[in-house]
């Protein structure tokens, strides 16, 4: 999406200035207080997709949890749409909560060991409540289907699935539920580079098919880069750099996102070549 498309349409998300302070018990008995989002601003246009990144600790998933509606921020205000979902009814908080999927890095975790594939695609898909028994197969086939897993796959248990399948598994769960943005939280980083590539394609078809989109949260700024449209780079709490990958890559302002480009061999060009064995 171009500059120009940005200021004529509206963001489907907005933040601003957000804050979430967390009270931690120290062992002697006073009361510490962390900073976890310390003012945190941006926007996210329809069908594209913002990368958040930053070292560990930075606040990268309260963000997630705040914009999901999973935790409540002890400031500032956060817009889906035309909602505001600073003081949301628990009923108008579950409509939103279906609209904003979250995907962790095992997805394993959220399902029921003991139910199939089909069983754990259809599952929200009976919460919902508007499809019928007949209508639910073909669904749960369907996004089998659109997350690239073979229908044979249906019956299996998720232990029988390798690491890339999990992972397909939980977006065609969550896309189940026909969300208009989908929080990816490290959901590539437990896999292998290859599969890594894999997943990164398959998002970017759904979000070329469907006009998903996402907020990506890594710790690997190219892989931030190869899917984002633009990147916020996080530390304590606050965003220290914003812009288009080109620029984050190219010309990196702050200590921190020089630190987390560093951190990423394949674009670290200050290195030697390695030595062929
Ligand atoms: N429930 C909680 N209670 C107290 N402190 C918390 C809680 N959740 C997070 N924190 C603190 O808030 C800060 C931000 O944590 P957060 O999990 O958002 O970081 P992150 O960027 O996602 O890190 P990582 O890359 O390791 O996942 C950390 O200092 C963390 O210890
Ligand atoms: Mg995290």
């Amino acid at each position: 999406m171009t500059a120009e498309s940005h200021e004529t349409s509206e963001p489907l998300v907005r933040v601003e200035n957000l804050v979430k302070h967390y009270s931690k018990r120290k062992l002697v008995g006073s009361v510490e207080e962390v900073r976890a989002l310390d003012g945190v601003s941006f926007s996210i246009f329809r069908g594209t997709t913002l990368a958040i990144v930053g070292e560990s600790g930075s606040g990268k998933s309260t963000l997630a949890f705040c914009l999901a509606c999973f935790e409540k921020p002890t400031s500032g205000n956060l817009w889906f749409e035309e909602t505001s979902l600073s003081g949301l009814k628990e009923k108008d908080r579950r409509v939103i909560r279906r609209q904003i999927q979250l995907i962790f890095q095992d997805p394993a975790n959220s399902f029921n060991p003991r139910w199939s594939v089909l069983e754990i695609l259809t599952e929200p898909l009976v919460l919902q409540g508007n499809l019928s028994r007949d209508e639910m197969h073909p669904r749960a086939q369907a996004l089998l289907e659109q997350v690239g897993l073979s229908s044979h796959l249906g019956e299996k248990l998720p232990s029988e699935l390798s690491g890339g399948q999990r992972q397909r598994l939980g977006i065609a769960r969550a896309l189940g539920l026909r969300p208009k943005l989908l929080i990816l939280d490290e959901a590539l980083s437990a896999l292998d580079c290859s599969v890594q590539a894999q997943i990164a394609n398959l998002l970017m078809e759904l979000q070329a098919s469907l006009g998903m989109t996402y907020l990506f949260i890594s710790h690997d700024l190219a892989m931030a880069a190869h899917l984002a449209d633009e990147i916020a780079v996080m530390s304590r709490g606050q965003i220290v750099e914003q812009g288009a990958p080109e620029e984050i890559l190219t010309h990196p302002e702050n200590r921190i996102t020089r630190e987390l480009l560093a951190a990423v061999p394949r674009l670290d060009l200050s290195r030697p070549p390695l030595a062929e064995s």
